[in-house]
């Protein structure tokens, strides 16, 4: 298999669960929010990575509705880990023309969270390059359900309904469906996962938990999903 990637065909759009970091940590004899804080470096690695290949928006699973079941010492953490992560990386997000935007029920969120997501949000919003969104307090089942309550609050009937109007109350409107989506850890499921958008996603799962997780390894998954045929139905042979 060639190690190129073809420049022409980078998909717009990934989308990553980055699942492992509490395996990762335990066979290591340690903590699980030692696997997430390690978790950062792949983070960063991965950002680099899409700038570096031409990747227009990159989405990262960062925290799910369900993820608020686990113990509170874990959740905490996670948001503290956030909150540092946010505040540290906001000017090299700058630096690097990046935009951040966030998908799920951010009200959910502690407010100084939401505070230093909302002053990151604000200071790269004019830039041009790739946009980082970050899934949290977020699933695709939310996601629908919040979709059509606001849409019950409008006047829509079912003679103008369509799909392009659903897509216009997703937290992704505006944003390219992910031509690719990526699981680390070896587990190959969706786990409620941006259930809409990914019809026609090609799915890659890796064995590699997400803090070993690097550049060359999305490099590998973005090389695999060019040698993938897509067809989205349709047939080849006429
Ligand atoms: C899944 O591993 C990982 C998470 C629930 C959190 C991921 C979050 C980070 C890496 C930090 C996010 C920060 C930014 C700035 C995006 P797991 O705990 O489910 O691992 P396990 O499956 O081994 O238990």
């Amino acid at each position: 298999m060639s190690e190129l990637i073809n420049k022409l065909n980078i998909p717009k759009h990934i989308a990553i669960t980055m699942d492992g970091n509490g395996r990762w940590a335990k066979e290591r004899g340690k903590k699980r929010v030692f696997g997430h804080n390690q978790g950062i470096k792949s983070v960063r690695d991965t950002i680099e990575g899409a700038v570096e290949y031409g990747v227009e928006f990159l989405t990262l699973f960062a925290f799910s509705t369900e993820n608020w079941k686990r113990p509170k010492s874990e959740v905490n953490a996670l948001m503290t880990l956030l909150i540092k992560a946010i505040n540290n990386e906001t000017k090299d997000l700058i630096k690097n023309n990046i935009s951040l935007k966030t998908i799920g029920d951010i009200s959910q969120l502690p407010l100084k969270c939401q505070k230093e997501l909302a002053e990151s949000i604000k200071k790269t919003k004019d830039n041009t390059g790739m946009t980082l969104i970050l899934a949290l307090s977020y699933s695709g089942k939310w996601e629908i359900i919040n979709a059509i309550k606001k849409i019950l609050q409008q006047e829509v009937t079912s003679e103008n309904f369509s799909e392009d109007i659903f897509l216009q109350y997703l937290s992704t409107n505006n944003v390219p469906d992910p031509e690719l989506l990526i699981r680390t850890s070896g587990e190959k499921r969706i786990s409620n996962f941006m259930l809409w958008q990914i019809a026609y996603s090609e799915l890659y799962f890796t064995e590699k938990k997400w803090p070993d997780f690097r550049k060359e390894d999305l490099k590998e998954a973005i090389i695999e999903y060019q040698n993938r045929e897509r067809r989205f139905g349709k047939t080849t042979t006429i």
